[in-house]
């Protein structure tokens, strides 16, 4: 679907209001809606009128004065930007005077820019170039002999853009769209008259900033003053394909620009529903990983992992791990083999990877890595609304009173909705934070938390109940909510239960660590604030009570009538780009697409007549299972797709024991990732450029994934399971993937009104969507819940297992940074390791002096599971006996140290909470050691394949190699 380069500018904001004024424009009629401006009026009547310092991404500022109009009866020359629409005005956009002052106003920019348009990045694209032919500037009278600015220095510190202050304009869209859609604040105008230029921070580089790089400077800038660098290198693009971005569940949609096959960049799509034209550093800027010369493209084999690999045609690879799995389901039975569906992958492709496990391996061993995310969710909010999905749009946030934020880091993780999420909260909206670190959310520019609850690692049930005592106790409940959507013994159970003393605040502060007072306050603000709405994250999700959590969430939401409407709900936050969609499509092993469980008859029977074989009535095994298994010697063969378990799942060391325990696994991947180095099939993988799809975010929404470039190893993903499932006889034949969606939505009745057609009509269609919802639905639960009432489930505080002792006296907690993405296997392959190249370990000063730790200096973190090293980093962001570390880099061995403890309902590890000591070192752990001999072995036996070796993995930032450790983030 190839869309226009550059989308119409209507100059300022759409204006939603029930009234409406008509005006004339040129002797033109033009009604639009109450506070529009005339020059959007005039723009949507087909006038444009000239600007420089509007885009209608941006409120209006009135300061280029190129948009002057005449208005019959008023003096002057207004600038139409600013000046609203009125009834009966009568606005002239083009007089002989208009003209002679936009050229005046046009020939003093001119005068101070360098007039190298035909050299210039921008040229074709710039609007400044574009005003002077609208004005019909034919001379600057002016020269170039007094003061300008054409010597300025480039500030080139930005791996992704350039600023070059001898073209800026001054005209303020940077600053703004720092502030108004970003939310960051840092830039400003500093001077003033001819001084005044755009500075970010105090004057300093963009990288020492406290600028993030989402971009959103870059792309309201009208010249080329802030560039990216590709187009400097490559020109400016030919054509663009909209398409998704390939990193978190916020799903943004952007345009790829590109020229021929290649991208020049990725720009925001304005009308993409879940990002409105925004984007962050990630989907903006580290899309090079896709081409990056450690993409493997040719499938390889090896008989054992100490073999080197050999270079095959794809028939011999897919012929030789097909006969693999036939030979071990011959030897050890059919249950020996299974697969893995990643939540980075298509919709499409996860669907065809659980039905080759289904009908082809014929057992339902599939699992996916929501497994070790958000598969709490998907079991709480069933259990209590009856859907596993989250409640609203991103945009329902717009009619938020009170946002409760717990167990996320949405600046972090979710960095496009964190931004919609603090413009609300400027605009007023309240705040709780409940987390054990101070993330940036508690305080920001303009932003601060009215609560925030610093409780310990592993008590947020204990935290949920001692909210809900107070709404309870404190006579807080929705109770005609309550008494009409919700069933009412439960309900009674819960209320009498919340409403025990062991459940107050008081009693559960030694439990939280946090002031009962201020969870009183809490409550009652998130109960009578007005539309509460929570985000929830991994915080949540990833505890040995994580379902607990979830359900005690959807309790708080039910109790206070915070549900089924616009600005209220319960929202996950999806870690990876498609966790909501690799759940919907039937990858946990006792589940059919759409959440059907395998053990009922008339689901199974719908399967089994549309794929045309028996499918079993026991679930299969889940990842952890797996793992036992082929230690117990029975499970042997495992088709892992898109996933690096070796990377995420927790216990390292018990991980690759099991991988080494089996005989074939066959991994498909776009890198020879951590798994793939116990790997015996590498089929590579195709990358989101590379195919076409759908991606599900976080709010539901199925969003389409297009192809830009033609992969690069020949296949996209979904043609190489079909042909693994032909030869291991089971017949698959689809020629393009919107015939998967066509099958899904034959078989999932949330999926029944999906397809490409409507995807491409719609843009984006959050699920269900089917004949009862034939645009998709929103919001959730409106009038009455899926599961008919609402169930109030009682959630009891149970402290996890993992308890500290005096030889393992700290908790370690662990999350993400905005930079990196998940194992880093693509944002370490950019340029985004200017900003993290190496996970460290934050601890409070306290607990650093205690320990003689220095900030920068190596410490050795010991748990029960192993021991590991990294660079600590003493921030004041952590409270004392909490450390933190993120899991970004192979190396730092993040998830040597987390245990095997997991959530009592879906086995989520608890990667939140493990008890571990920590102290200063000066050489790797044994394990950093026996990584780094591995992986360097591995690479030798790829390099003898004839690939290229990926020297990047193995960059090992452990004192054995003395690296600087020299980081953004710990200066
Ligand atoms: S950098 Fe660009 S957007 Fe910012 S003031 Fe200068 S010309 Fe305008
Ligand atoms: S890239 Fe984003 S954060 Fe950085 S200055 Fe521009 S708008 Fe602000
Ligand atoms: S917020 Fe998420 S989906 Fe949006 S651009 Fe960033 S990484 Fe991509
Ligand atoms: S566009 Fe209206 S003053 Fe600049």
């Amino acid at each position: 679907m190839l869309e226009q380069l550059n989308e119409k500018d209507f100059g300022t904001p759409r204006r939603i209001s029930e009234q409406e004024v008509t005006l004339e424009i040129d002797g033109m009629q033009v009604t639009v809606a109450a506070g529009t401006s005339i020059m959007r009026a005039a723009a949507e009547g087909g006038v444009n009128v000239p600007k420089l310092c509007a885009t209608d991404s941006l409120e209006p500022f009135g300061s280029c004065r190129l948009c002057l109009v005449e208005i019959e009866g008023r003096r002057g020359y207004p600038a139409s930007c600013t000046t609203p629409a009125e009834h009966g005005m009568k606005v002239r956009t083009q007089t002989p005077k208009l003209q002679a002052l936009r050229k005046g106003v046009m020939e003093l920019y001119i005068s101070d820019h360098p007039l190298d348009c035909l050299t210039c990045a921008a040229n074709g694209n710039c609007e400044l170039q574009d005003m002077a032919g609208v004005t019909g500037l034919r001379e600057v009278r002016y020269g170039y002999d007094g003061e300008n600015h054409l010597d300025s220095k480039k500030d080139e510190s930005n791996p992704y853009f350039t600023y070059d202050p001898s073209k800026c304009i001054v005209c303020n869209r940077c600053v703004r769209a720092c502030e108004e859609t970003q939310g960051t604040f840092a830039l400003t105008i500093s001077g003033r008259g001819f001084e005044s230029r755009v500075s970010p921070g105090q004057d300093q580089p963009f990288m020492d900033s406290e600028c993030v790089s989402c971009g959103a400077c870059v792309q309201v800038c009208p010249t080329a003053t802030l560039q990216e660098k590709t187009v400097i290198a490559l020109g400016q693009a030919e054509h663009s394909v909209v398409t998704t971005c390939a990193y978190c569940g916020v799903g943004c949609s952007f345009k790829a620009e590109m020229k021929g096959n290649e991208v020049v960049r990725m720009v925001p799509d304005k009308n993409g529903q879940a990002n409105e034209g925004h984007s962050c550093v990630k989907g903006r800027f580290a899309w090079g990983y896709a081409t990056h010369q450690d993409r493997i493209l040719k499938p390889m084999i090896r008989g054992k992992i100490t073999d080197p690999w050999k270079e095959v045609s794809w028939d011999e690879a897919l012929d030789y791990a097909a006969s693999e799995f036939k030979r071990i389901q011959k030897k050890y039975g059919r249950d020996s083999v299974g697969g893995i569906v990643s939540s980075r992958c298509t919709n499409e492709e996860g669907y065809l990877v659980q039905k080759l496990v289904r009908t082809a391996f014929g057992n339902n061993n599939v699992d996916t890595c929501a497994r070790v995310c958000h598969s709490p969710t998907g079991y709480g909010l069933k259990q209590t609304l009856g859907e596993s999905a989250g409640t609203q749009t991103f945009k329902s946030v717009e009619h938020s009173d009170v946002i409760l934020v717990i167990g996320a880091n949405p600046t972090d993780a979710h960095p496009v909705f964190a931004s919609r999420m603090k413009k609300r909260l400027r605009e007023g909206a309240k705040l709780i934070v409940i987390d054990p670190r101070h993330i940036d959310l508690v305080r920001s520019p303009h932003v601060e938390a009215d609560f925030h609850l610093p409780l310990k690692p592993g008590t947020n049930v204990a935290m949920l109940s001692a909210l809900a005592h107070v709404i309870v106790t404190e006579g807080l409940l929705a109770t005609e909510f309550i008494a009409q959507r919700c069933e009412d013994k439960a309900f009674q159970q819960w209320r009498d239960f919340v409403a025990l003393p062991e459940n107050s605040p008081e009693a559960m502060q030694e439990i939280t660590g946090v002031f009962a007072e201020l969870v009183r306050g809490a409550a009652r603000l998130y109960a009578t604030g007005g539309n509460a709405a929570i985000y929830y994250g991994l915080g949540v999700t990833e505890h040995a009570q994580g379902s607990t959590a979830v359900m005690g969430i959807a309790n708080l939401a039910m109790a206070t009538g915070n549900i089924g409407r616009e600005g209220v709900g319960v929202n996950p936050l999806r870690g990876q780009n498609n966790v909501q969609g690799s759940c919907d499509i039937g990858s946990f092993p006792h589940e059919l697409p759409g959440y059907r469980h395998v053990s009922d008859s008339p689901t199974r029977h719908l399967f089994e007549q549309a794929w045309g074989v028996e499918i079993q009535p026991e679930p299969g095994l889940r990842i952890p299972n797996m793992f036992d298994a082929a230690l117990d010697g029975s499970f042997m063969g495992l088709y892992c797709q898109g996933e690096d378990i070796v990377q995420s799942d927790p216990n390292t060391q018990h991980v690759t024991a099991a991988l080494s325990a089996m005989e074939c696994i066959v991994v498909q991947d776009i890198f020879l990732n951590e798994t793939a180095m116990y790997a015996h099939v590498f089929l590579p993988g195709s990358s989101f450029l590379e195919k076409d799809g759908t991606f599900t975010n976080a709010e539901r929404r199925i969003s389409r994934v297009r192809k830009v470039m033609p992969p690069k190893a020949v296949y996209a993903d979904w043609e190489v399971t079909v042909q693994l499932a032909q030869r291991l006889g089971y017949q698959m034949d689809y020629a393009h993937p919107s015939e998967i969606m066509d099958e899904m939505a034959r078989l999932m009745p949330t999926f029944h009104g999906v397809s490409y057609e409507k995807l491409d009509q719609l843009g984006s269609i959050q699920w269900p969507c089917n004949d009862a919802a034939p645009l998709g639905t929103p919001i959730m639960h409106v009038d009455e819940f899926v599961r008919g009432k609402g169930k109030f489930i009682i959630t009891k505080y149970v402290a996890t297992d993992e308890k500290v002792t005096g030889k393992y006296p700290l908790i370690l907690t662990t999350g993400r940074i905005l930079s990196q993405y998940n194992v880093g296997a693509q944002t370490r392959r950019t340029e985004n390791v200017q900003w993290h190249e190496q996970d460290l370990l934050e601890i409070h000063p306290h607990d650093a002096e205690e320990r003689g730790i220095k900030h920068g200096g190596w410490v050795g973190i010991q748990s029960r599971s192993g021991e590991t090293v990294l660079r600590a980093k003493v921030s004041e962001r952590m409270q004392p006996g909490v450390v933190y570390t993120t899991f970004h880099f192979p190396e730092s061995g993040a998830n040597v140290i987390t245990t095997e403890n997991s959530d009592w309902a879906t086995n989520c590890p608890e990667y939140k909470v493990t008890a571990v000591q920590v102290m200063p070192v000066t050489e790797p752990s044994e394990w950093q050691k026996k990584y780094t001999r591995f992986s360097k072995v591995q690479h030798e036996l790829l390099g003898k394949a004839g690939q290229s070796p990926d020297h990047k993995t193995m960059d090992n930032k452990t004192p054995e190699n003395k690296s600087t450790g020299k980081t953004k983030s710990v200066a």
